[in-house]
């Protein structure tokens, strides 16, 4: 394996998964929980950061990976979420920030 790889918890209804990935191999994170989860009506913006269907809660993410921008932040409190863990998945990018993280998919 690659030693810039990228571990991720994921959180799917109450079953926890670990998947590996490294950067470039996916445009964002919401790709990456689409291909790999095959989760239905999930990031149907296709990433613009204006549908919310690709909604997770994190827990461990470092770095600048932290600040929310675009239209992440307008799109989040237009619904009501104003906590810092809780993000689109489509806005953020697969980097080191993202190692070890918890990601747990949100209904809403
Ligand atoms: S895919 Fe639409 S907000 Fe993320």
């Amino acid at each position: 394996m690659n030693d810039n790889s990228i571990k991720l918890v994921i959180i799917e209804n109450g079953a926890k998964q670990i998947i590996q990935t490294h950067p470039g191999e996916y445009r964002n994170l919401m790709m990456l929980l689409r291909d790999k989860l095959f989760l239905e009506g999930f990031g149907e913006c296709g990433g613009m950061g204006r549908c919310a269907t690709c909604i997770i809660k994190t827990k461990g993410i470092n770095g600048i990976s932290n600040i929310k921008e675009r239209n992440e932040p307008a799109t989040l409190s237009k619904l009501g979420f104003h906590e810092n863990d809780i993000r689109l998945s489509c806005q953020l990018l697969i980097t080191p920030d993202l190692d070890n993280a918890e990601i747990e998919i949100m209904e809403y």
